[in-house]
């Protein structure tokens, strides 16, 4: 196939993941609105390189002009989340929704490869609007978790540095090391109600920090600085105390002096 040509194969693709990088970060921006817990903590995307779209083409003996009926991972997307339980989430979220139809599902979580591989796996079919119309083009969704995320990063650069045949004591440690994946998967998933409470309880404070520091600054528009700067001092005073609900006390007050100077709507 002619550049020119691979370009033009591949323009959708690039369009297809830039898309879908966005939905899922709007999936995640949606989540901290609300000041929910949310189960997706990463987005990346990626086309495939015309080296690698040859390479399994010459692999899986896919003709080079039925890759985009045979190559489901030319356009691919990954989303990393904190913990297992979170990998349903996500799954959940994806078969809901009316943009990507649902093509094929696999379950490497329950049914790890050979090598020790961890992730879940859908494979969508996605519509893009190019200036010729509408293009349906198939898209991966690897769905994993952090731990499963640092084997498979490691594993794919030493299979890329072995070219694929990996010395057998290699692939052993691999494998164990894989193993303790499962094992610390499982045991942050055994604190994970502890850690996102925490997380939210983070979130929380981080929220109320910024809704005052905000208030105090219209407050500077509003009346004079010798006011605010004190109203600055007791915010630092309460700060340090760290105590959540002395904050969440402030803060009221603060509204409420605030709303005396109508400051709430300034800037709005
Ligand atoms: P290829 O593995 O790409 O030939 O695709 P496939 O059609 O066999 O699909 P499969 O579900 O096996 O893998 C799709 C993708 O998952 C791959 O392109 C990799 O990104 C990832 N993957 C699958 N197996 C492994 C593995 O053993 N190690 C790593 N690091 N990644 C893997
Ligand atoms: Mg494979």
């Amino acid at each position: 196939m002619e550049l020119k040509v691979w370009k033009e194969t591949l323009e959708p693709y690039q369009m297809a993941v830039n898309e879908l990088t966005v939905k899922f970060q709007h999936v995640i921006e949606e989540y901290h609105l609300r000041g929910e817990y949310c189960p997706i903590v990463g987005v990346s995307g990626r086309v495939k390189t015309i080296s690698s779209i040859l390479d399994k083409c010459r692999r899986k003996n896919i003709p080079v002009e039925e890759i985009e009926d045979q190559m489901y991972d030319i356009a691919g997307i990954r989303l990393i989340v904190q913990f297992v339980e979170d990998i349903e989430i996500a799954v959940q979220l994806i078969r809901k929704r009316t943009d990507m139809e649902i093509k094929e599902e696999r379950d490497y979580v329950r049914h790890s490869k050979e090598s020790g591989y961890r992730s879940y796996h859908m494979i969508i079919r996605y519509q893009v609007q190019t200036i010729e119309g509408p293009r349906t083009l198939y898209a991966e969704i690897q769905i994993r978790t952090l731990g499963m995320n640092f084997w498979a990063a490691i594993e794919h650069s030493l299979q890329y540095k072995y070219k694929e045949s990996i010395p057998e004591n290699i692939s052993y440690k691999l494998l164990k090391a894989a193993q303790a994946i499962v094992v610390l998967d499982s045991e942050m998933s055994a604190v994970r109600g502890e850690i996102m409470d925490a997380q939210m309880s983070m979130q929380h404070q981080q929220q109320i920090v910024s809704d005052i520091l905000e208030t105090i600054h219209h407050l500077y528009k509003k009346t004079n600085r010798r006011e605010v700067e004190k109203i600055e001092d007791e915010f630092y005073r309460v700060y340090q105390q760290n105590d959540i609900e002395k904050l969440e006390r402030f803060a009221r007050d603060l509204d409420l002096i605030a709303e005396g100077y109508e400051a709430q709507d300034a800037g709005m």
